[in-house]
């Protein structure tokens, strides 16, 4: 669950813009299909809400973590089976519904141990600190406690990929006024945790509710609101 608001532009920029970034988006795709070693992103659209979940494999061990299940398990699996991937775990970003309700099925499904955040209402084999470090094979999957839209809101950063749930989205963010959301705390995890990783780090949403499917942090910091907003009050009004 949800967005709050758009970049506005004018109508004309606004395909103009959408044409380079599409364009910027498919020599990412095939650059990190000429990428060796370190991770296989697969990213798929479930369910009736936008949903973005991931399937995030350690390409020499075969190693891997889905990202968010809260529509259909099936696509996933089968993308696993076409990748020979081995799912180890099931990551909750969030506990809202569209981000878990099938977690434990897919886990179940899989062989694999559902997880969340240490403050997430969701019954999990693993609970998640902020710092702590998920390993598949060679790579790591860093959890980085992001509340604001949740409290038990993660992202997952893995040296190069963000998966920010919805804390996140391209060109804008999540909500902070459903129960446990707090716009104070979305700013401060937006600046004094997403910020601080580097500009090339590629967020991938838990929503398409974007120009493209994902982008990087130095991109989303000229055009999305709320990396815009500077100062708490510059953020608040944003939000509201
Ligand atoms: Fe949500």
């Amino acid at each position: 669950m949800g967005a709050i608001s758009r970049t506005v532009v004018s109508a004309e920029s606004e395909t103009l813009f959408s044409i380079v970034s599409r364009w910027a988006w498919l020599v990412h795709k095939r650059d990190k299909r000429m990428r060796s070693g370190g991770m296989f992103v697969k990213q798929l659209k479930v369910g009736p809400m936008e949903n973005f979940v991931y399937l995030v494999k350690d390409e020499e061990s075969s190693e891997a973590a889905v990202v968010d299940s809260g529509w259909e398990t099936k696509p996933i699996l089968e993308e696993a089976k076409r990748s020979g991937a081995r799912i180890e775990y099931v990551i909750a970003t969030h506990n809202h519904f569209d981000h878990s309700a099938t977690l434990g099925e897919l886990a179940e499904a899989a062989g694999a141990n559902t997880a969340a955040h240490e403050s997430s209402p969701l019954s999990v084999d693993l609970r998640l600190r902020g710092g702590q470090k998920i390993r598949l094979g060679k790579s790591e999957l860093e959890v980085l406690h992001t509340p604001g839209h949740t409290e038990d809101s993660i992202c997952l950063y893995d040296g190069t990929d963000l998966f920010t749930g919805d804390t996140l989205f391209v060109g804008t963010f999540g909500r902070t006024d459903l129960p446990g959301g707090s716009a104070v705390k979305l700013f401060h995890s937006i600046q004094g945790t997403i910020m601080k990783l580097p500009p090339s780090a590629l967020i991938y949403p838990g929503h398409d509710y974007g120009e493209v499917p994902a982008r990087t942090l130095e991109e989303e910091a000229g055009l999305n609101p709320a990396l815009l907003a500077r100062d708490l009050r510059g953020f608040l009004a944003v939000v509201s």
